[in-house]
């Protein structure tokens, strides 16, 4: 199973342009398309159905003008397509075909046109589109099966006082398509909707993107639409095709936990999506949310965030973001009304109560209700369930502590770069790592340099060798894979003040032994073994910032680490060391027995397969053979000074 491991992060700011929504995409595309004048449309979403949308208007003598970036230039046609006979390819973009079956069956001056996709294409049915534009006096026939594509369009004899019944309840596509190709009739026409409707929020984005094109239509509840004679599409000179409100969610919560200003452009007051009321949600926790048209930006507010009781009926998918973002309010937030939660990618109450709880924090759950108590937040693996929106709301508690986030690649359903957009926006809590041979000083290098900087330090290696400790007790074979690897996994150890607990008993003594030295270098070169202590190490990348050393910090543990130093001696010195703390504990010790003890260790710690010990390209050398242990620490926090 892929992964992602999350650091704790300090802080986010900056802005994040989010990716168009698809829907409004060639919504707007269509409309321009069918307008009086140029439109220029900007930040729309580069994607398969669009691009198939862009090719058939260019197929149909629509000027289309790339202007670079997401941003292109439509010359609207005024409903008259200048290509009077063409054969349009849509790919499987229903966003494409369904719209321009009805814009061009209905066109103004039409002409002779054929719509053909990809074969699934020709099994996803169109029969209640085209029932309703025949009603309405479209000449459409089916070139291959009864009620699906390809079709033959020519030119409408359209029926003066329109009237047009259309199934709502299998498609909104059907509804969308017919309502924007309605002004080409000219004719004052009423559209009723048999059975009901689904999907209403999106023929909101269809009626909110006619209104943005000057088209306004007349709405009787869900049941009856009317589109008034003379209606006309006309450019609006400029627009912005929003981006996916729910996405703009992560972000926003972002700068309301990690200081902000964070701000997301794509969304803004003018949103015609429902989600953009999270904005709202979240400044009732207390966040500082401010608005343009397509943008927003939300901060942090200075007494933190505090807890709410909210009804979440109106942003089923954007309140996931508010159940993360309790884990840092003051008090008990209440999700109420979230019933549907348990119909989506998966029964997301449990998942979200199941995954918030693993993180510490105290979760009620209802049939339709979640309740969230912050607590101190502990390291955890959390489970996506193939939910995009479960992995990108997780995300937000790596402000709290460390986590893994299982299958994190799900996000491509709606946002394949969020992580990377993530990474650029948040700042993580910094790593020093230093790595080098046995013996090398590194050990109280780096502790030394963690106790000046106030900063957490993990001595990695005694991670091994609490493995080999753990195995020698139970019984357990160092050449064990799979045994060692499992009580790696299960380690019950704790630091605290300067000692090392395994099962509550202070082990500090016992794996400073030469055997356990032995015995670490053993264990440390089965792959299992590293990769059960993986997370475990990286567990410890919390605020402030940590100091680690061993072997694989700069490598594998930390590759992100902002210093990464290459800390060694000559084995002669290195032993000399060795030799002279334990003759200092009153411990027996042979020089020539340690200097050709290290240098095995050397061997095998460096020529192992995994992780082997050897100076990253981006670490520095300190040599500290002719240093005092205070040059070394000093010359560490030197290129601290620099790095952090
Ligand atoms: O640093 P140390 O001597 O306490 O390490 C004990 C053993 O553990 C050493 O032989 C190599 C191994 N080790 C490792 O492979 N990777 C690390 N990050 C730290 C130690």
């Amino acid at each position: 199973m892929e992964f992602l491991d999350l650091p704790q992060f300090l802080s986010a700011a900056g802005t994040v342009c989010l990716p168009g929504s698809k829907s409004i995409s060639n919504r707007v595309l269509l409309l321009a398309a069918l307008a009086d004048g140029e439109t220029e449309v900007r930040d729309l979403l580069a994607s398969d159905d669009t691009a198939r949308m862009l090719e058939a208007l260019q197929a149909l003598g629509v000027g289309v003008t790339a202007l670079g970036g997401e941003s292109w230039k439509i010359a609207g046609c005024g409903g008259r397509f200048p290509v009077k006979q063409a054969e349009l390819f849509l790919g499987n973009a229903g966003t494409a075909f369904r719209p321009l079956t009805a814009a061009l069956a209905l066109a103004l001056a039409g002409g002779d046109y054929i719509l053909k996709g990809v074969a699934r294409m020709h099994e996803r049915p169109i029969g209640d589109l085209v029932e309703g534009l025949r009603q309405l006096g479209a000449d459409v026939t089916y070139l291959g099966n009864d009620g699906y594509p390809p079709l033959h369009l020519k030119p409408a004899t359209i029926r003066p006082g329109g009237s047009v019944q259309v199934r709502g309840d299998v498609s909104s596509q059907f509804l969308t398509g017919l309502l924007m190709a309605l002004p080409l009739t000219g004719e004052t026409v009423t559209v009723d909707v048999v059975g009901e409707l689904i999907s209403k929020p999106y023929i909101e984005i269809t009626l909110a993107t006619m209104a943005r094109f000057g088209v306004v239509v007349e709405r009787q509840g869900w049941q009856r639409f009317t589109v008034k004679a003379g209606s006309r599409y006309v450019s609006p000179g400029v627009i912005y095709v929003e981006g996916d409100a729910s996405s703009a969610s992560y972000f926003l919560a972002l700068g309301a936990i990690g200081g902000g200003p964070q701000r997301v452009e794509g969304v803004g007051r003018d949103s015609i999506q429902g989600d953009v009321k999270f904005a709202e949600a979240l400044a009732k926790m207390g966040a500082q949310i401010d608005m343009g048209p397509n943008w927003m930006e939300a901060r942090a507010p200075e007494s933190g965030l505090v807890a709410v009781d909210l009804d979440c009926n109106h942003i089923p998918d954007a309140a996931m973001t508010l159940a993360t973002a309790a884990l840092f309010a003051k008090g008990t937030t209440t999700l109420r009304n979230i019933a549907s939660w348990r119909v989506k990618e998966t029964d997301r109450i449990v998942a979200m109560a199941t995954e918030l709880r693993k993180l510490g924090a105290v979760v009620e759950e209802g049939d339709d209700f979640i309740r969230v108590t912050p607590a101190a937040l502990k390291p955890a693996a959390i489970d996506t369930y193939d939910d995009h929106r479960i992995a990108m709301c997780f995300s937000l508690a790596a402000f709290g502590t460390p986590l893994r986030i299982n299958d994190p690649k799900c996000v491509a359903k709606t946002f394949p770069d969020y992580f990377d957009r993530f990474a650029a926006v948040t700042k993580a809590a910094p790593v020093i790592a230093i790595d080098g041979p046995s013996a090398s000083g590194k050990g109280t290098v780096a502790a030394r340099v963690a106790g000046v900087l106030g900063f957490d330090y993990l001595d990695s290696g005694s991670l091994y060798r609490l493995t080999a400790l753990a195995a020698r007790r139970t019984g357990v074979d160092w050449a064990d894979e799979a045994g060692v690897a499992a009580l790696a996994a299960a380690l019950d150890v704790r630091f605290a003040d300067g000692e090392i607990f395994l099962r509550g008993q202070a082990a500090g003594d016992a794996i400073r032994t030469e055997e356990m030295s032995a015995g670490a270098s053993i264990v440390a070169a089965l792959p299992a073994v590293r990769e059960a202590l993986l997370f475990r190490q990286r567990a410890f990348n919390r605020c402030p910032g940590l100091v680690g050393d061993g072997r694989d910090m700069g490598s594998v543990v930390f590759p992100r680490a902002r210093l990464k130093v290459f800390l060694t001696a000559s084995a002669e010195v290195r032993a000399e060391r060795r030799y002279k703390q334990l003759i200092e504990k009153g411990l027996s010790a042979n020089l020539d027995a340690l200097l050709l003890d290290l240098k095995q260790r050397d061997e095998r710690d460096s020529q192992r397969s995994v992780a082997p010990l050897r100076q990253e390209a981006d670490a520095r050398l300190l040599d500290t053979t002719h240093l005092t242990i205070e040059q070394a620490v000093n010359q560490v926090l030197e290129w601290s000074r620099e790095a952090l």
